[in-house]
């Protein structure tokens, strides 16, 4: 089969077409022909050499590590399950799903084999490009909201709420009976009023003011989709939690804890990706797609990502 490899850490271009054989399903896992992968920003860290890999950091790889597939999340087809697996999906159904790249197993390829409880039936009505976007983003935007420790009617503060993941915390926050408030630059006041949020405040280094403007007391919490990190504690009340996507964590400040999520461990929870189907289904949640390149493109579309200013996922086309 054909997938998207580095066989160095690097830039852009160093993602290049290669060939690797047919991956086998053992007892629990399913292959699924991919048709649709998204991409995001965690895919770039990885292909630069940023992100340390299953634990190990990237500066310890040998020559014999590479090449490594990217990619988090995919659609496609169900070809195949394996021995004595419990699925939930059979041979022939559209299916999304959610994974952890190691060595050659990427969504950047044409077929991968996953845990059968990575993957679920794609939305009714949703093509496996839209479908793509959804998984990884989508079950990383649910376990922020889990670890805020929130009630419905509390206050809180998202900012990076015109990116992907910051849209998705918006809309499933709303969902939750939560009050929004979040950032945008003035061109995307719009889009992030459209995801429901009940305030938008003007994007940048000092969004903290803004937010205490909204909420004078301080968030309940906060989701720093924008990596602002230790910039935004201010925003939130004594005994409030915020919630980092990159890693960040802190002794508490001001009362406020830290809660650093990690995607990598909710990969198997199909009962997530379930509820991320039906809030789909029920139009709670709304995907964005922003283009699509030719899986033999990658390297344009991570340049397209790196420029900024992408609304909507960027997604990887396998055709047949
Ligand atoms: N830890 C995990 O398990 C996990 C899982 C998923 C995602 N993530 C992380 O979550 C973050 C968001 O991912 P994503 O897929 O949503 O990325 P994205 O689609 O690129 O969205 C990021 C958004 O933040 C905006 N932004 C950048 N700097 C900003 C600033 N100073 N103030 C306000 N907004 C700003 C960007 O705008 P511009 O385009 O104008 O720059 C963009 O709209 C990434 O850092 C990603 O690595 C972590």
């Amino acid at each position: 089969m054909k997938a998207i490899g580095h066989h160095e850490f690097g830039g852009p271009e160093v993602l290049q077409v290669i060939e690797l054989p047919d991956p086998e399903p053992r007892v629990g896992e399913i292959r699924v022909r991919v048709y649709a992968a998204a991409v995001s920003p965690t895919d770039t860290l990885r292909r630069a050499g940023v992100r340390a890999l299953d634990g190990q950091p990237a500066t310890e790889l040998a020559d014999q590590d590479f090449p490594l597939v990217p990619g988090m999340e995919f659609a496609g087809v169900v070809v195949e399950i394996g021995p004595d697996t419990d699925a939930d999906v059979k041979v022939g159904d559209h299916v999304m799903g959610a994974m952890v790249p190691s060595g050659t197993r990427g969504s950047y390829a044409e077929q991968v084999v996953v845990p059968a409880d990575s993957v679920v039936r794609t939305p009714a009505g949703v093509d496996d490009v839209a479908a793509s976007t959804l998984p990884m983003n989508g079950l990383t935007a649910l376990i922020s909201i889990d670890a805020l420790q929130v009630a419905p009617g509390q206050t809180i503060g998202v900012t990076g709420a015109a990116g992907t993941y910051g849209g998705y915390v918006v809309q499933l926050a709303k969902a939750a009976g939560l009050r929004v408030i979040a950032d945008a630059a003035e061109k995307d006041r719009d889009l992030v009023a459209s995801f429901g949020a009940d305030v938008v405040v003007a994007r940048g280094d000092d969004v903290a003011d803004r937010f205490l403007e909204a909420a004078p007391g301080g968030l309940d919490g906060l989701v720093d989709g924008a990596v602002l990190n230790e910039l935004v504690v201010g925003a939130v009340r004594p005994g409030g939690r915020l919630v980092t996507v990159r890693h960040y964590e802190s002794e508490p400040i001001g009362g406020v804890t830290f809660h650093a999520v990690r995607v990598r461990y909710f990969v198997h929870d199909r009962a997530k990706l379930e509820q991320l189907r039906e809030l789909v289904d029920s139009g709670q949640l709304t995907l964005r797609v922003a283009q699509t390149f030719p899986a033999a493109d990658a390297s344009e579309a991570h340049e397209v990502l790196a420029r900024g200013g992408t609304r909507g996922r960027l997604v990887l086309t396998f055709d047949d």
